[in-house]
């Protein structure tokens, strides 16, 4: 996600959300904003980059973004929130595509609105976050609300919110009827999701040598990309993402705020190596296939 302003006014830095691996064949850029003007010089700067898709976010709920009046507070406001859209549409050299959060639990009405400007202002696809702006990320998502949309527009929909393993994807894509999903949270700290997804009754989730050599692969290559100071910042979340209901005490989960070098790291991965508490392994022999985050061999 790139904000408009920030592109346009010449933050060095904002280009390099746009960096990719070599192994990465496609690229989405995110576009955040809601200033005719800042729009249109951003969307002037992205023509010069090469990449797959310009989506437009319409759903980010968070105060720095909220307080300006973009993402999800410019989706609640339909006719704005499409003038905007033909605005890039009429400027833009890439397909295009919105992130949107529903605009009410009850009615459909809205977030129909929303999503038929959308697509007559030329939109090729709309994610659609299954969760209104005041619930931020929690709570139910509200399948009825994408399946309306799914059925009122011709484009692609893509269903999004609360998806973490085979059987909640298989229950958004039964009760929407989308054949698109987005995965978000569920894959943070859990790539292998993506692995269940395909294997379904048959994946086998990593054992605790792959969940290290993820972890350690991702914290080194954030390492060096972002430099170890700034990376080591970012990356304890990350490292509390894989962390998370795999039976590893409180007391390693706690040394993550101390990491603060490439050293400290290392260190910090031969406690984790480890493995699982003894009480985590214990539960495992009783409970077998229960917990599909880690395999414990
Ligand atoms: C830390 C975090 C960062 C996010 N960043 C973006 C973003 O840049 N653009 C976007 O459209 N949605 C963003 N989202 C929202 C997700 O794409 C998704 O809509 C939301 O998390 C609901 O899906 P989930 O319940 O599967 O997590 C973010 C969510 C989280 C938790």
């Amino acid at each position: 996600m790139i904000d408009a302003g920030s592109l346009a006014y010449g933050n060095a830095k904002t280009t390099r959300f746009m960096d990719r691996g070599d192994d990465e064949g496609w690229l989405g850029v995110q576009l955040v904003g809601c200033n005719h003007e800042r729009i249109t010089r951003a969307v002037e700067i992205l023509n010069q980059h090469d990449f797959n898709v310009l989506d437009f976010n319409l759903g980010c709920p968070v105060p720095k973004v909220a307080k300006k009046g973009a993402g999800a507070v410019l989706g609640q406001n339909v006719d704005e929130a499409v003038k905007c859209f033909e605005l890039i549409k009429k400027l833009s050299r890439h397909p295009l595509s919105a992130k949107i959060r529903i605009l009410d639990e009850q009615d459909p009405e809205t977030t129909l609105r929303l999503v038929k400007g959308l697509t007559d202002a030329g939109a090729q696809a709309i994610a659609i976050h299954g969760r209104v702006k005041n619930k931020f990320y929690a709570g139910p998502v509200y399948f009825d609300i994408i399946a309306a949309a799914r059925e009122a527009v011709n484009i692609q929909i893509i269903a999004n919110g609360g998806i973490t393993s085979a059987a909640t994807y298989t229950e958004i894509r039964k009760k929407t009827g989308c054949d698109t999903v987005m995965l978000a949270r569920g894959a943070m700290g859990n790539p292998w999701l993506f692995r269940e997804l395909s294997d379904k009754d048959n994946y086998i989730p990593p054992n605790s040598e792959e969940l290290c050599d993820e972890m350690e692969l991702h914290v080194m290559e954030m390492i060096s990309y972002y430099g170890e100071t700034l990376a080591l910042r970012i990356a304890r979340k990350v490292i509390l993402d894989y962390l998370r209901s795999r039976g590893f005490p409180g007391k390693i989960k706690s040394r993550v705020s101390f990491l603060h070098t490439t050293e400290d790291f290392a260190e910090f991965m031969k406690i984790v190596r480890e493995g699982p508490s003894e009480r985590y392994r214990q539960w495992q022999k009783v409970y077998p296939m229960s917990d599909r985050r880690l395999l414990l061999t």
